[in-house]
């Protein structure tokens, strides 16, 4: 680390701390399909795509990336890359097929291979435990919203700590509560589709007690893992001073809403306050169990939120195809933050990207100048983040492949190689080389 980050020409390792980790990550069910096979139960995800109007395209997991069949070619494509590490999802219905009770033997044997895949190819495993797709089983009694969800998920983190838990760089217990619980519950975007603000504080609730519960099994297990959560988190900017209350609330509605209990061990009060009667119940000992000393903080990390009562966009801002606008500086101000307000542990970027709607050229290359920049800008901002100090180990750019993004089904590319869906062809769009000559650096 020599340069400060504006004056760096063109990035290499050399400008990272030392033994700084460069990733892809994916989830279960983005890309894994087969979901009918060696046993997996239905998830949240399966119906939600069943229930017309839910996926702009109409599209489901069924195939996806077909990941769960090409396994071996991916983590060679993986291993092409140059990356250190590896972020994935386990699907908790291959595991658990309704949520509860035994094991399957087929779905931890599928992990197992994933594992000793990435271990042999000398590509460290960081594994998530909870990247959305619920069994459907439990929702069927509440899913979130239902206080024993959260012990069952403490279950399961236990029967994968267990197989997986000595193989694996570190473990992850949730994928961005915020999205599982207020995206899901209150704003009805993802599954289960609800409009319901009490449900949904009550699920964020719950699924914060899973990852205390969770954290407890894991720890006793004595792994060599590292333990920790991954929260989608982003600042939120005044486009006035009349904007700086509704910017503050905004802000404590996404980041303090998780930040808080676990680091405080407690809820933001000014937000508890505004959230009136639809605040969750609470237990004797909840803090205690959620606060519980994580090893690493994962942040994902997309856009800013920006605050006007006008309803005006920020003057010259540019988006990526999700309308999201890119704002790098919003990531370093949300790391120096971080660790003004936080005692934390070291941080990992768990997600970071941008989909654009490439398409291959003429001879097949897939040219995509937006996302090279997109990633460029944004390590650059991390790299202010630990130069000011911030204990930032590694970044890992959202995602490996193109994949289901959700409600947005096949529409909208993520990936740093392309997927032709017709033919499952992967290829190496720009960015991919791109990031495969700074991981080779
Ligand atoms: C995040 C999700 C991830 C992906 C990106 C674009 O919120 O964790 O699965 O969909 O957004």
């Amino acid at each position: 680390m020599t340069l400060t980050s504006p004056d760096i020409k063109s990035l290499t390792r050399q400008n990272f701390p030392a033994n700084f980790v460069f990733g892809v990550a994916t989830s279960s069910f983005q890309i894994e399909g087969a979901v009918h096979e060696d046993g997996r139960g239905d998830s949240i995800w399966d119906t939600f795509c069943r229930e017309p109007g839910r996926i702009r395209d109409g599209s489901d997991g069924d195939v996806a990336c077909d990941h769960y069949h090409r396994l071996e070619q991916d983590l060679d494509l993986i291993a092409s890359l140059g990356v250190d590490a590896y972020r994935f999802s386990v699907a908790w219905p291959r595991i658990q097929p309704t949520g509860t009770g035994a094991a399957n033997e087929a779905g931890l044997a599928f992990y197992e291979r994933l594992v000793d895949g990435l271990n042999r190819r000398g590509v460290a495993a960081h594994l998530t435990l909870y990247h959305w797709d619920l069994p459907q089983a439990l929702q069927d009694q509440g899913g979130w919203t239902n206080r024993q969800t959260a012990s069952h998920f403490a279950e399961y983190a236990r029967i994968v700590g267990e197989r997986l838990g000595h193989k694996v760089r570190s473990i992850a217990t949730l994928n961005e509560p915020w999205c599982a619980s207020i995206l899901s519950y209150e704003i009805g975007e993802h599954a289960p589709g609800w409009h319901d603000r009490p449900a949904a504080l009550s699920a964020a609730h719950h699924l914060l007690l899973g990852h205390g519960l969770a954290m407890r099994e894991l720890r006793a297990l004595k792994l060599p893992a590292d333990l920790g959560t991954v929260l989608n988190l982003g600042p939120a900017y005044p486009a006035t001073p009349a904007d700086e209350a509704a910017a503050h609330v905004a802000d404590g509605r996404f980041n303090r809403w998780f930040l808080d209990p676990l680091f405080k061990g407690e809820y933001p009060q000014d937000i508890w306050d505004g959230y009136g009667a639809d605040v969750p119940t609470l237990e004797a000992g909840d803090f205690e169990i959620i606060r519980a000393p994580i090893d690493f903080l994962g942040v994902n990390y997309y856009t800013r939120s920006y605050i006007a009562a006008s309803g005006e966009p920020p003057a010259g801002a540019v988006n990526t195809d999700m309308g999201w606008e890119v704002f790098p500086q919003g990531l370093s101000d949300l790391l120096i933050r971080l660790h003004a307000d936080y005692p934390l542990p070291p941080i990992f970027i768990t997600e970071n990207g941008a989909a654009y709607p490439d398409a291959p050229g003429a001879g097949g290359e897939v040219h995509d100048p937006e996302r090279v920049k997109y990633f460029d800008l944004h390590l650059r901002a991390v790299l202010t983040a630990t130069e000011a100090g911030v204990d930032v180990r590694g970044y890992f750019a959202w995602s490996l492949m193109d994949n289901f993004e959700w409600a947005y089904g096949y529409s909208k590319r993520f990936g740093l190689v392309y997927v032709d869906y017709a033919t499952q062809e992967r290829t190496l769009k720009d960015s991919a080389k791109w990031y495969q000559a700074l991981s080779k650096s």
